[in-house]
Formats: structure tokens, C-alpha cells, sequence
């Protein structure tokens, strides 16, 4: 497979294919992911939940961001890499936010993925000026859960419907290639998708979205709770509870090391 760009994911709005993408924070789980077709890894900031057990998002860093972008890129997916912009690295101001994606491009980025619409939109202009690719992330931003009173379903209100579509038409304007709509009503992405020429990359957004991105530990079963949005296509979380119980048992009643796993002088 050839290496996926951003004008790939444009192409693919333009033939009405869908853009596909995952999660993933590591090398092992980048490199299955690079014998798939899939379109995109996003190293995300739920990497702060689904892998280093913090609260929310607001206690990822850069730090963070950087040693599992570094890991994903080790393993040299044709994919698109985007590296999610933590809390606070991106909203001080354009020149920290062109600094901090210009980290992650010289780390192996393709591309960075910012929160938030209108408010973002000198941002994104200032990152994309430095020539770095955003992708914008609208609906449910998780890093303004406070402001948002919870991490609930957005565009209930025509008011919130319509900031919706003002900021995803913005951000078109100020330069991202595509935009992830988060937890909103299906009516209200479709209205979303059909007002921009970028693909919208959904997340409990329903399927009229050009495309669709799960967090990877959803996907496996290996979160502590699957939200309604996501589906589980496998229960990864007790093959390896009952590997380890075998593991456990084997041990225990000397089946394991069996001959094949050492060597003895004699043999
Ligand atoms: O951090 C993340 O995983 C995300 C997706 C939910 C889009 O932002």
C-alpha cells in the first residue's frame, strides 16, 4: 500500500468513498494496522484514558503525545499519521500552537488534529501557513467537557445546529482537510457533510458522515466501558484474562516450560 496523503482523504470525498480510521498509541498495534487498508491512525489524546488510566484529557501532555507518536511511527504505517493536539498546547496562542505541531510533524506527524470551531479558526490558518495539515474536531470536544456541562450529545438546539455547521463551514475556510464530528445527531452531520467540500470523519455521528473513526481499545474490547457509539468486534480484554489464567494454571502444574521451550544438557 502506498503512503496515504491529505489529498487522498480529499479524493475520497470527491468518489463518495469512505475515509476510515482508528486510534492507536503503539508499535505493535501500528504495525497490524499497517497490513490493513485502513486510511488513518490518529494517535489520540484518549490515549490519556484507554492507556495511561488518567481521568480525562486535560491531563495529557506533549510529553505524553510524543513518546506514543514516536512509537507509531516506528512502525512505519502507509497510513496517514495525525497527532492530536493536547490541552493547552494549541489555545495560548498561534505561536505555541505552530510550535507544538511543528514538534509532532518533526516527530513523524502527517498531519495534526486541533479541538474546537470558530474560536479555532487563526489557529488552524497559522499551523496549515507552516505548511502542517489540520484536521479540526467539532461536536463533542472532550478537552471542553467543563464548558460543555459533560461529555453529552451536541446539536439538540437549533442554535447548536447551526454554530455546528458555522464551524465546520469556518474551519473548511481557514484550511483543514477534514473534520471529525463527535457525538451529534445523524440529521445534523448529514447537514454538516453536505455543507462542506472536506470529508467529515464521524464518531457518534451516525452514517451520513464521509467517514467513521473508533478509539482502537473500543474496537477490541479492551476499555473499561464501550460507549453506545462504538461497537466491540472482538473481546480481546478476556481472551487475555483467560490466556494469563492458562498461563497461571500451566505453571502451576508443571505443563509449562514444556522440553520445546528449554535446553537440558542431556537432550
Ligand atoms: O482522542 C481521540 O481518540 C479522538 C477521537 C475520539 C476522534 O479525538
Amino acid at each position: 500500500m502506498e503512503k496515504v496523503t491529505v489529498r487522498d482523504f480529499l479524493k475520497k470525498k470527491e468518489k463518495k468513498e469512505k475515509v476510515i480510521m482508528l486510534t492507536a498509541y503503539d508499535y505493535p498495534s501500528a504495525k497490524i494496522i499497517s497490513q490493513t487498508s485502513l486510511d488513518g491512525i490518529l494517535v489520540g489524546d484518549s490515549l490519556g484514558m484507554v492507556v495511561l488510566g488518567k481521568e480525562n484529557t486535560l491531563k495529557v501532555t506533549m510529553r505524553d503525545m510524543l513518546i506514543h507518536l514516536d512509537a507509531v511511527v516506528r512502525a512505519k504505517p502507509p497510513q496517514l499519521i495525525v497527532a492530536d493536539m493536547p490541552f493547552l498546547s494549541y489555545e495560548t496562542s498561534t505561536k505555541d500552537a505552530v510550535k507544538n505541531a511543528g514538534l509532532f510533524a518533526r516527530h513523524g506527524a502527517d498531519a495534526v488534529k486541533l479541538e474546537g470551531g470558530e474560536e479555532m479558526k487563526d489557529v488552524v490558518k497559522a499551523i496549515v501557513r507552516s505548511g502542517i495539515p489540520v484536521m479540526g474536531h467539532i461536536g463533542l470536544t472532550p478537552q471542553r467537557f467543563l464548558r460543555i456541562g459533560g461529555y453529552r450529545i451536541l446539536g439538540k438546539r437549533e442554535k447548536e445546529e447551526e454554530q455546528l455547521i458555522r464551524d465546520a463551514k469556518t474551519l473548511e475556510e481557514a484550511g483543514v482537510f477534514s473534520v471529525v464530528i463527535e457525538n451529534t445527531y445523524s440529521d445534523v452531520a448529514k447537514k454538516i457533510t453536505e455543507s462542506v467540500s472536506i470529508p467529515t470523519i464521524c464518531i457518534g455521528a451516525g452514517p451520513y458522515c464521509d467517514g467513521q473513526i473508533l478509539v482502537i481499545h473500543d474496537l477490541l474490547g479492551l476499555s473499561d466501558f464501550t460507549p453506545y457509539f462504538a461497537k466491540k468486534y472482538i473481546d480481546l480484554r478476556e481472551l487475555i484474562r483467560r490466556a494469563i489464567e492458562d498461563y497461571i494454571s500451566e505453571v502451576k502444574e508443571g505443563k509449562f516450560p514444556g522440553k520445546e521451550h528449554y535446553k537440558s544438557r542431556d537432550s
